[in-house]
């Protein structure tokens, strides 16, 4: 049985085993009584002559009335009554004061103790009666302690029982606690450490070839080559930092009503290609589906996730089932009727544990270099995200069933985004003002655009923005940071909106809070950025002048 010692302070204490219960007491020598038993000797002699006085009194108004009911008769209850109170001695004193006054009264010679042979016999046989019923008291006075030590020593049992059935829930819940707690920080250090080690790993060629570039003069081939290969780790880098926001339900989505039908019909080349031709794809779908507001890009690339994750389980061929179905709202209990998207193998399945693990960023079976255990992560990030869940099922040997649930959406579709096709006249020469509180980032934003022959003026905050602008400094584009201390960019764009309807702006943002709202109608560009996605963006904000709306940028 577990210590007891602390118990926490949500529980009641157990009582102190000497408190008495109701009607109840101890005796002088220690033990559990009656409380009625605790009269004391002297009282309960004095109670004998009162109850033969009664009794005496009783056969006196009754004398003659019950011709059938012996003369001593009503003199027992007063022995029992004497007997079961004060025990032995009072029970004798009770019998021997009723004899007397049976013989003195009732008993010929009347008013007399003198003895005849009739009146000794009488007074022997209700000795002999009365005796037993002494002896009958003391027994039932007996039991009647035994008892009252028995319900105390139970009720104590109980009390004391309910005591540790409470330390021992409390201490079951303080275990659960801190298992909880522990979880909580190993899962918070195996996300640090893998983002350190999959960081490093990607800093490592990028300070590599920037040093070597910085350090001594090369050659422009190797410069090149250098160059490129930082380049390819910082994409990496985003990709990773991408993945992690996905987790984290912090991305920036640019949810829509989607086509879920239309989607994987134009997703199906992608899908067959990246699972090789050794593994037969199914894909079933009704004619047409419920639209769900989610951001396209991004489930495409959460179906490319669950596709990848399936070719891999199935490196020995077999089949990959993708559907997608209506749930209506009664069979999934939920208000409104969903859409479920299956994905589904015939690969090696996953045990217990790493199905319970699965979802966990960086958690992969992959082995180090193959598997970056993020990708059931992001699919699951953006399934909440987007008020969605995701469902994993799996039977070793058997396969895998991945399904993601939306809810319908009673939204329009809209038509395809136009700002893509838009051929946008590619702006230059444009002055820019360019608003971030972050020196190193706005030094290389200006760089950029200084390059592609734009004009810049950098200042670090909102607040200096706006005094700028109605100091009538004439811009011909805003480009703004989001997160930045005093007002952020999107009340900024909001402002500027309202005082230069003409005048475009463009966020750009390195993450979304959850407080962090920007509203649809501001266009967005997700840090970091390259020179080329900024300048396009750049030219479809200026293109789009009048009807601001989201730029899509497929990450
Ligand atoms: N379809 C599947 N069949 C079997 N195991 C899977 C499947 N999908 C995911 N898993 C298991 O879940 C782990 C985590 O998956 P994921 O987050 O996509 O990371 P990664 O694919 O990089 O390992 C995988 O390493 C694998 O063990
Ligand atoms: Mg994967």
């Amino acid at each position: 049985m577990a210590d007891r010692s602390p118990r926490p302070s949500a529980c009641p204490p157990t009582r102190h085993p000497d408190v008495i219960h109701a009607g109840r007491a101890i005796a002088k020598d220690g033990t559990v009584v009656p409380r009625w038993m605790l009269v004391p000797p002297l009282a309960t002699y004095a109670l004998s002559l009162v109850v033969v006085a009664l009794a005496w009194a009783t056969r006196a108004s009754l004398d003659g009335a019950w011709p059938g009911v012996t003369v001593f008769s009503l003199f027992f209850p007063a022995v029992l009554l004497s007997a079961v109170i004060g025990g032995i001695g009072p029970g004798i004193v009770t019998l021997a004061t009723s004899g007397l006054v049976v013989t003195y009264y009732w008993l010929s010679p009347r008013g007399s103790l003198m003895f005849t042979q009739d009146s000794l016999v009488n007074l022997g046989l209700f000795g002999v009666s009365a005796g037993s019923i002494v002896l009958v008291g003391h027994l039932l006075r007996i039991s009647a302690r035994r008892s009252a030590t028995t319900a105390h020593i139970l009720k104590d049992f109980a009390e004391e029982l309910e005591g540790r059935v409470a330390d021992a829930v409390a201490e079951r819940e303080a275990a659960l606690q801190q298992l909880h707690e522990t979880m909580k920080s190993e899962m918070v250090s195996q996300l640090t450490g893998g983002i350190a080690h999959d960081f490093n790993n990607l800093l490592t060629p990028i300070i590599g070839s920037l040093d070597m570039l910085s350090s001594r003069p090369v050659t422009p081939d190797r410069s090149k080559r250098l160059a490129s290969g930082a380049l390819e780790a910082a994409e990496k880098a985003r990709m990773l930092v991408s993945r992690l926001l996905a987790f984290g339900r912090r991305q920036m989505l640019q949810p829509r009503p989607v086509d879920v039908v239309a989607l994987l019909h134009g997703l199906s080349d992608l899908i067959q290609r990246s699972i090789g031709p050794g593994t037969r794809l199914v894909i079933s779908l009704p004619p047409s589906l419920p639209a769900i507001r989610v951001d396209p890009n991004q489930l495409e690339l959460a179906l490319l996730n669950l596709t990848v994750n399936a070719r891999d389980a199935m490196q020995d061929g077999g089949t990959l089932t993708i559907s997608a179905q209506e749930e209506p709202a009664e069979s999934d209990r939920s208000l409104a009727p969903t859409v479920r998207i299956s994905v589904i193998d015939t690969g090696k399945g996953m045990d217990a544990v790493t199905l319970r693990r699965a979802t966990e960023p960086f958690f992969t079976t992959k082995g180090s270099g193959r598997g970056t255990g993020l990708g059931l992560s992001m699919v699951h990030g953006l399934a909440g995200q987007s008020g969605g869940t995701l469902l994993l099922s799996s039977t070793p040997g058997v396969g895998t069933r991945a399904e993601l649930r939306f809810p319908a959406t009673d939204d329009q579709l809209s038509a395809e985004a136009p700002s893509a096709e838009i051929a946008a006249p590619s702006a230059c020469n444009l002055r820019i003002l360019l608003v971030d509180d972050e020196p190193l980032v706005r030094t290389g934003l200006a760089d950029m655009l200084h390059d592609a022959g734009h004009e810049v003026v950098e200042v670090e905050s909102a607040r200096e923005a706006l005094s700028l602008m109605e100091d009538c400094a004439a811009f011909d584009f805003v480009l703004t940071d989001h997160l930045m201390p005093g007002m952020n960019g999107a009340t900024l764009a909001g402002k500027l909106r309202d005082s230069h309807p003409l005048l475009p702006v463009l966020l750009v943002t390195g993450y979304m809070g959850a407080d962090t709202e920007v509203p649809a109608e501001i266009a967005t560009l997700r840090k970091p950025v390259r020179q080329a996605d900024l300048l396009q963006a750049i030219d479809r904000a200026v293109a789009g002048v009048g009807r601001f709306r989201r730029i899509d940028d497929s990450a």
